[in-house]
C-alpha cells in the first residue's frame, strides 16, 4: 500500500514579496491539520477538510476569513470537497455568513442527496446544523477593505480596470489533496472568489471538475486561478484524465496548465496526488505557495520548479 501523502496551496498568483512568510507559513500550518487528522486514523477526506478549514480560518488567504470583496462590499464563498472512493461530492456556491464553507460542502454531500446548493438555501442548511457563522466584517480582510474603498472611491470603477485588478493580485483560492493509508484519496477547494465580482458569481471552485476532481482509480487534483478560465477548460477533470491516459501526475498537471494558457488565455495552478501517492505542483503565476507532508518530511514553497 502506498504511503499517504497530503498537498496543499494557498493560491496561485503575484504573491507580494512581504506576504511570502505568511502564506508558506499558513500552507505549512494547513499541512500539519492535515497530517493530523490523517494520523489519527482519518480518512482522506477528513484530511483534506482538516487543512482547507486551517486555511479558511487564516486571514492571509482569499477563503473564509480573509476573503475578498463582491462589487456591492459583500462575502461571497464558493467550496467543493470530492471523495475519490464512491465519487460523491458536495458544493456550496454564493454562500454568505459561513465561517467554514468547506465543512457546509461536506454536510452537502454526507446530509444531503444534493451536490451543489447555493446562496440563502446553503445558508438555511448552515443554520439548521448550527455551524459557526461569522459576518462579512470577520469575514474580509482588512487590506481587501482598502483595496475596495479605493477602487470605489470615485463611483463605479471601469470594468477594465477591475479585470486588470483582479489579476494583479494573489488569487489565494485554497486548496488540498490527500491519499490515505487505505489508497483512497479525496480533494477541497474554498475560495472568496474574485476581487469585485458580481454577486452571484461563481466561480470553479463551487464546480465539481473545474475546481477539484478526485478518483481512486487515478488520483486528485485541485485547482487556483482566475475561474472564469479554469472552468472553460475543467481543469481539474482535464488533469485526472491526463493521468488516466498514462501521463505521471506533475507531467498531467503541467498539461492541464498549459492547455489553459493555450486555449483560453488563462491564469492559475494546480496540485495533484495520484495513487501511488505522487504527487504534482504547476503554474502559470509567479507565484503559487504549497506545502506537502508524508508525516517524515515537510516541505514549504512559493514556486513550482516549472512556475516562471
Ligand atoms: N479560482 C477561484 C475563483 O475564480 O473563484
Amino acid at each position: 500500500m502506498p504511503q499517504p501523502i497530503l498537498i496543499v496551496h494557498g493560491g496561485a498568483g503575484t504573491i507580494p514579496e512581504e506576504r511570502h512568510p505568511a502564506a508558506m507559513e499558513g500552507c505549512r500550518r494547513a499541512a500539519q491539520a492535515g497530517w493530523s487528522a490523517l494520523s489519527a486514523g482519518g480518512s482522506a477526506l477528513d484530511a483534506v477538510e482538516a487543512a482547507v478549514r486551517a486555511l479558511e480560518d487564516d486571514p492571509t488567504f482569499n477563503a473564509g476569513r480573509g476573503s475578498i470583496m463582491t462589487r456591492v462590499g459583500t462575502v461571497e464563498m464558493d467550496a467543493l470537497i470530492m471523495d475519490g472512493t464512491t465519487l460523491r461530492a458536495g458544493a456550496v456556491a454564493a454562500v454568505r455568513r459561513v465561517r467554514n464553507p468547506i465543512t457546509l460542502a461536506r454536510a452537502v454531500m454526507e446530509r444531503t442527496p444534493h451536490v451543489l446548493l447555493v446562496g440563502p438555501s446553503a445558508e438555511a442548511l448552515a443554520e439548521l446544523l448550527g455551524l459557526p457563522t461569522a459576518d462579512d466584517a470577520e469575514l474580509v480582510a482588512p487590506r481587501d477593505r482598502e483595496r475596495w474603498e479605493a477602487l470605489w472611491r470615485n463611483g463605479p470603477p471601469d470594468l477594465r480596470e477591475v479585470l486588470a485588478q483582479a489579476l494583479a493580485e494573489p488569487m489565494d483560492t485554497v486548496g488540498a489533496v490527500a491519499l490515505d493509508a487505505a489508497g483512497h484519496v479525496a480533494a477541497a477547494v474554498s475560495t472568496g472568489g474574485m476581487s469585485n465580482k458580481w454577486p452571484g458569481r461563481v466561480g470553479d471552485s463551487a464546480l465539481i471538475g473545474c475546481g477539484a476532481y478526485a478518483d481512486d482509480r487515478v488520483g486528485a487534483v485541485v485547482a487556483t486561478g482566475w475561474g472564469e478560465t479554469l472552468m472553460r477548460v475543467v481543469i481539474s477533470k482535464t488533469a485526472c484524465d491526463f493521468m488516466a491516459l498514462g501521463l505521471t501526475v506533475q507531467t498531467a498537471v503541467e498539461a492541464a496548465i498549459r492547455l489553459l494558457e493555450e486555449r483560453v488565455d488563462g491564469r492559475g495552478g494546480l496540485i495533484g496526488v495520484d495513487r501511488m501517492g505522487r504527487i504534482g505542483i504547476a503554474h502559470n503565476t509567479p507565484h503559487m505557495a504549497w506545502a506537502w507532508t508524508n508525516g517524515e518530511t515537510l516541505r514549504v514553497g512559493i514556486r513550482a520548479a516549472t512556475s516562471r
